[in-house]
């Protein structure tokens, strides 16, 4: 019998703490009007002095196994999509295990930057359709204000911290994932980054980012994944019902659009109330799509992301819990 593999249960979690840009004209020489007209973000989350990755990624995971229906100790397999763990080891997803209970499930952290939370999704499908787990949570959590350089007014305004989950599901009938790409330019690994403490490096631990050049390069990567796992699934551009992108900048967004000559209503779109929130943004776009009413049962879905690396990925998925 073939054996399938779908989501059905998602969760997210943003932290309390509203960063406007209003209150970042008070720490760089930036407005507004500069920010909003230049990457349509008006606000964004910062965690708590006792939140990390970990806590943000249990929180949202927490969510999505309610809704799921599902006990902790069902879970086979965690799988955390972040750049920001609280550790270098052990794995963000081994601290995620310990605060669900979780205590069945192999656990490991992807560091595919912006593009995790798909690289992670993509893992889980194999494992899951192959017939070796039941039950995958795959997490993107990401907490980008502690790597931030709070005096660069380049890139401190771009970005929010926040967390998303799914949980996906053995399926007999319920084909899930249609297609999936997955890529990366290690040749491009200046484009943006950051440095840490095993490297050599002066031991400043912020984000660097070459923005017009990640701007190009994320325009021509959305496009061309998206192309690709369309491709891959047998369907043309025009099946396609909704695109969930890495929340990253409405501009880069709009350029796709035009580029792959769709309407921009066709891309979901949060970035305005809460930034780039890395590995995290596209299951918390999924979450907020899903709740908004935006998705239902048979759509077809891209869900495609963009960062460092440079990686990128893009998945085509069939909706429904089956
Ligand atoms: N406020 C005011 N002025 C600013 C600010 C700011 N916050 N930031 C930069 N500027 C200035 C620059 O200093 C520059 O001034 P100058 O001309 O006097 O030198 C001017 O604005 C224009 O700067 P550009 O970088 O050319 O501005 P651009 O229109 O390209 O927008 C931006 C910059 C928003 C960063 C854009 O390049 C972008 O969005 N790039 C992609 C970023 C991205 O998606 N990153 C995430 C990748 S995913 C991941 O893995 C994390």
């Amino acid at each position: 019998m073939a054996r399938y593999a779908r989501v059905v249960g998602w969760g997210k979690y943003l932290p309390d703490k509203v960063l406007t840009n209003q209150e970042l004209e008070q720490l760089v020489d930036t407005t507004d009007d500069w920010i909003f007209s230049r990457t349509g973000i008006k606000e964004r989350r910062i965690v708590a002095a006792d939140e990390t990755s970990s806590t943000m990624a249990a929180h949202a995971s927490r969510e999505a196994l309610e809704l799921s229906d599902l006990k902790p100790e069902s879970v086979d397999l965690i799988i955390v999509g972040t750049c920001t763990p609280d550790h270098i080891f052990p794995a963000c997803a081994a601290l995620v295990q310990d605060s669900l209970g979780a205590t069945k499930a192999a656990a490991f952290d992807i560091n595919a930057a912006c593009s995790g939370f798909i690289y992670a999704l993509a893992t889980a499908y194999q494992f899951v359709a192959a017939g070796t787990y039941e039950n995958a949570l795959v997490v993107g959590s990401d907490v980008y204000s502690r790597i931030l350089d709070w005096e660069d007014r380049n890139t401190c305004v771009l970005f929010g911290d926040g967390a998303g989950a799914v949980v996906v599901q053995a399926s007999g009938s319920h084909p899930g994932s249609l297609s999936f790409v997955l890529g990366n330019d290690g040749s491009g690994a200046s484009t943006i980054y950051t440095p840490g403490p095993c490297g050599v490096n002066d031991g400043r631990y912020y984000l660097t980012m070459k923005g017009p050049e990640t701007f190009k390069f994320a325009v021509n990567i959305v496009c061309e994944a998206t192309r690709q796992a369309v491709a891959a699934a047998n369907l043309e551009l025009s099946d396609i019902d909704l695109i969930i992108p890495h929340q990253a900048n409405t501009r880069i967004l709009k350029s796709a659009a035009k580029m792959l000559d769709l309407p921009l209503d066709k891309f979901y779109m949060n970035v305005e109330r809460y930034g780039n929130t890395s590995a995290a943004s596209i299951p918390i776009a999924l979450c907020e799509a899903i709740d908004e009413g935006h998705i239902k049962d048979g759509d077809k879905l891209v869900l495609v992301g963009f960062g460092g690396g440079l990686s990128w990925a893009a998945m085509v998925i069939e909706w429904g819990r089956g």
